[in-house]
């Protein structure tokens, strides 16, 4: 190892001290390992470091520059997708930015060419520091109360994008196209000038004096972390369908099919809370020879408030106005996620889960978080009752806006001790501008 200057800082535990498998230096090894990778900053080269030493973590709280990259190790089939997302980008196959959005939002490319996913960084999110869209600047600057969602912690839409996709499959929905947080590197992304100058200036230092070069810690532009999530094929916007649906009315059994899946995604965005689910943030597929209809939650960055939307900015769910809102839940629906929603310790379980997920964010904030948890058990418990009382999603919505927080609290409302670890509020006012 040419690089030791970490290691001298003593910012590592010094007892942890072996052979580093890559050099035949004596190092600690995830010392090594993370200067291999910082210098080195390649796929092969992470994956032949990889595979020498596995105890190999991403989350080496030790290392400056550890983590930055990709490691699924109980999802191999999802690792595999980012493999070849990675192997086209380092063969020139480059993300490409989605046209339409408000935020820069990349079509993620197989070596082939083929679309394999859709990647969110989170400094390109609206309100991230690389936005590329100059409007949202513009909004930002001039007028930052009356634009983006005040309920929502700023710049966190990839956490969401993540976490959406956990609700819906350890509450089984099967309605969001699998979402992790993923880093990726792509000179298409949005870079600063700083940034693209320095990678500019090491990758000429390491042609020119490999010496000094050597020393760098990275040589590429850096991965940008955000949310990636799987593409789907054959769909298209809910919007679309529903007007078709309406001028030629489904068979029967798609019908059917339709209200369950439905109901799937009221589940998943009442759960979230979703403030932004439009008719154009759904997908349906549909093919009539394949007698089959599917729905794809997609853009989900916009939901876990840390409180209720304020009565003067709704966010209504655009759903509850169809026509299938109007249907009591299913039996099936219920089946599927009542003795799960109704069981704190599943619920504990996932609030558990998210804080794994949401802690790893650089502005991640212990008390914001509980905020956004007691936002989602009091979904849960709305939706429970719903669910137990046989409503439909219209009355789902009415019902009034409860908080369960962990312990405790003073707040306005009435309040019912559940037990004494939560501590349940209800919000009995109704937003100004919606019909509920
Ligand atoms: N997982 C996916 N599978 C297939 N198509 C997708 C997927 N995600 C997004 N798309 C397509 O990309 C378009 C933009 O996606 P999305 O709405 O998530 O991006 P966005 O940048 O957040 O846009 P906006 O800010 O306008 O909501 C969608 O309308 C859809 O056509
Ligand atoms: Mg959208």
């Amino acid at each position: 190892c040419l690089y030791v200057s970490p290691y001298e800082k003593g910012h590592v535990n010094r007892t942890s001290r072996s052979f580093c498998p890559v050099c035949p230096v004596f190092l600690p090894s995830h010392v090594c390992l993370s200067l291999h990778l910082s210098l080195y900053p390649t796929v092969t080269s992470v994956r032949l470091i990889q595979s020498i030493w596995s105890p190999l973590s991403a989350d080496c709280s030790h290392c400056t520059h550890g983590g930055d990259f990709n490691h699924f190790p109980d999802d191999p089939e999802f690792a595999d997708i980012i493999q070849r997302a990675e192997h086209a980008i380092e063969n020139g196959v480059f993300p490409e930015r989605i046209s339409q959005g408000s935020s820069g939002s990349y079509f993620v490319k197989d070596p082939k060419g083929k679309i394999i996913g859709v990647f969110k960084p989170k400094s390109e999110e609206p309100y991230g520091h690389l936005n590329p869209k100059w409007t949202k600047y513009f909004h930002k600057l001039c007028c930052p109360c009356c634009f983006g969602r005040g309920c929502l912690l700023p710049n966190q839409g990839y956490l969401s994008e993540a976490a959406a996709s956990l609700v819906d499959s350890k509450l089984g929905l099967g309605v969001v196209p699998k979402t992790k947080v993923v880093y990726l590197a792509s000179e298409t992304f949005h870079y600063s000038a700083i940034d693209r100058a320095k990678s500019r200036g090491k990758k000429y230092a390491l042609e020119k004096v490999p010496k000094v070069g050597r020393r760098f810690h990275r040589v590429g532009l850096p991965p940008k972390v955000g949310s990636f999530q799987l593409f789907v094929e054959g769909y298209r916007e809910a919007d679309y369908w529903l007007r078709r649906f309406e001028a030629e009315p489904l068979p029967e059994n798609i019908r059917k099919q339709l209200q369950s899946q439905f109901e799937r995604l009221v589940v998943l965005d009442y759960v979230i809370r979703n403030t932004d689910r439009g008719n154009d943030n759904w997908l349906i597929k549909y093919e009539n020879l394949d007698s089959c209809i599917k729905i794809a939650a997609i853009d989900n960055g916009l939901a876990f408030p840390f409180k209720h939307p304020d009565e003067w900015r709704a966010y209504p769910f655009h759903w509850a106005w169809l026509p299938q809102a109007k249907v009591a839940f299913s039996q099936e629906t219920r089946d599927l996620v009542l003795s799960r929603l109704s069981d704190m310790n599943f619920v504990q379980d996932l609030c558990e889960d998210l804080y794994e997920m949401f802690k790893t964010d650089k502005g991640f904030d212990k008390t914001m978080f509980e905020r956004q948890m007691s936002v989602m058990r009091g979904q849960v418990l709305n939706l429970t009752q719903a669910l137990k009382d046989g409503k439909s999603p219209i009355q789902l919505v009415q019902m009034p806006r409860v908080v369960v927080e962990r312990s405790r609290s003073g707040g306005q409302g009435r309040v019912v001790t559940l037990g004494n670890a939560f501590t349940q509020t209800f919000h009995c006012k109704r937003p100004f501008f919606s019909s509920w």
